[in-house]
């Protein structure tokens, strides 16, 4: 039986735990596809399964391959799916304990989304976990529309990267925390006020009246956030740290997104990339043997947009 490379962990621990295994090549079963995967990206998610942070809300069996998005090429079907979906370039969002890393992964044939050919397979695989994230956040939760006033914490991150440009997108006025070093880089994808979480004055002696604030970082910053709410303003928050829900007291709501691998929204998100609506940001593609670093890299939180692991070479370089 032929054989794949994936990146695996045997226990959890620091990223040194994850190892290169053989392990053999993964089978479509009726209604599934196999994907042939050229870039997997690397979510915050990652780390922390690997770290065993999660263990309770999300217990793992080992040997446990990591990553959860990615793109590729359908290189077979199972029985009862069309037959005209093989050579397809695809990205996905595979359900959990499905890992990404590898060569090889195979998931419900509804889950492959399908990618126009100018876009390459590394800023494909940035958009799936990022991206559904910040939909299911500004979009499913908050209804972000035109004219509303928006803060997205961690701006500068695979999530607020998109989150910004989306909310903008969408018509609202967007104001953004990140670090100082990525200031000028937030503003450029559309954010006006801009917070740092690393100057004197905190983002809350800044910004009033806001409708909404994303907040994928919880603890002291989502404590914070509901000073610069108007009454029955929102926020919504992506599971990161926990935190004490004050809505009732502030007059505001508070609600916590879903975030599911829902294909019809990928593929939206897919679409406004297509038409230049929405610009994917990967920060640095890494070879598939840097997956130690690629961990290491994400735990620091420092991210200008996505990292992202090359896992074969495309045959055209710019793909
Ligand atoms: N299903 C879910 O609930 C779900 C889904 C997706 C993401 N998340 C969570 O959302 C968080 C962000 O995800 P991501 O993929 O965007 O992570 P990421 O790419 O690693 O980005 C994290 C960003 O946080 C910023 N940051 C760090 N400390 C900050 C602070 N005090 N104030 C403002 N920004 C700060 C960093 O900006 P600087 O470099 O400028 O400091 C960095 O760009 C993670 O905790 C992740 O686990 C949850």
């Amino acid at each position: 039986m032929p054989d794949i490379t994936a990146i695996q962990f045997c226990e959890y621990g620091p990223p040194e735990v994850l190892s290169a295994r053989r392990v053999a090549a993964p089978r479509p079963a009726a209604g599934e596809v196999l994907i042939d995967v050229h870039a997997a990206s690397v979510n915050p998610v990652d780390w922390k399964v690997r770290a065993g942070l999660l263990q309770k809300v999300f217990p793992v069996a080992f040997p446990m391959t990591s990553g959860r998005d990615g793109a590729g090429v359908v290189g077979a079907v199972g029985s009862g799916v069309d037959t005209a979906l093989i050579g397809r370039r695809v990205c996905f969002l595979a359900g959990r304990g499905v890992g990404a890393f590898a060569e090889q992964i195979v998931l419900p044939a509804a889950l492959a989304v399908g990618i126009p050919d100018r876009l390459s397979f590394t800023d494909a695989a940035a958009l799936p976990l990022a991206g559904l994230s910040a939909w299911a956040a500004l979009v499913t939760a908050a209804q972000v529309g035109p004219g509303m006033r928006v803060l997205v914490h961690a701006a500068s991150g695979g999530v607020g990267t998109l989150a910004v440009q989306i909310a903008r997108d969408r018509g609202a006025e967007v104001a953004a925390t990140c670090s100082r070093r990525n200031g000028g880089f937030v503003r450029e994808l559309g954010a006006g006020d801009v917070a740092f979480h690393d100057a004197e004055t905190p983002f809350e002696d800044r910004l009033s009246g806001l409708d909404v604030v994303l907040d994928p970082l919880g603890g002291d910053i989502h404590r914070r956030s509901y000073a610069v709410l108007r009454k029955r303003g929102m926020i919504v928050c992506l599971s990161a740290a926990p935190y004490e829900d004050r809505g009732a007291e502030y007059g505001v709501s508070v609600k916590t997104a879903q975030v599911l691998p829902d294909p019809a929204v990928l593929a939206e998100i897919v679409a406004r990339v297509a038409t230049g609506r929405l610009r994917p940001v990967v920060e640095r593609v890494l070879p598939f043997s840097e997956f130690v670093a690629s961990h290491r890299m994400c735990e620091q939180g420092h991210a200008r947009g996505k990292t992202v692991l090359r896992i074969r070479q495309s045959s055209d370089p710019s793909k």
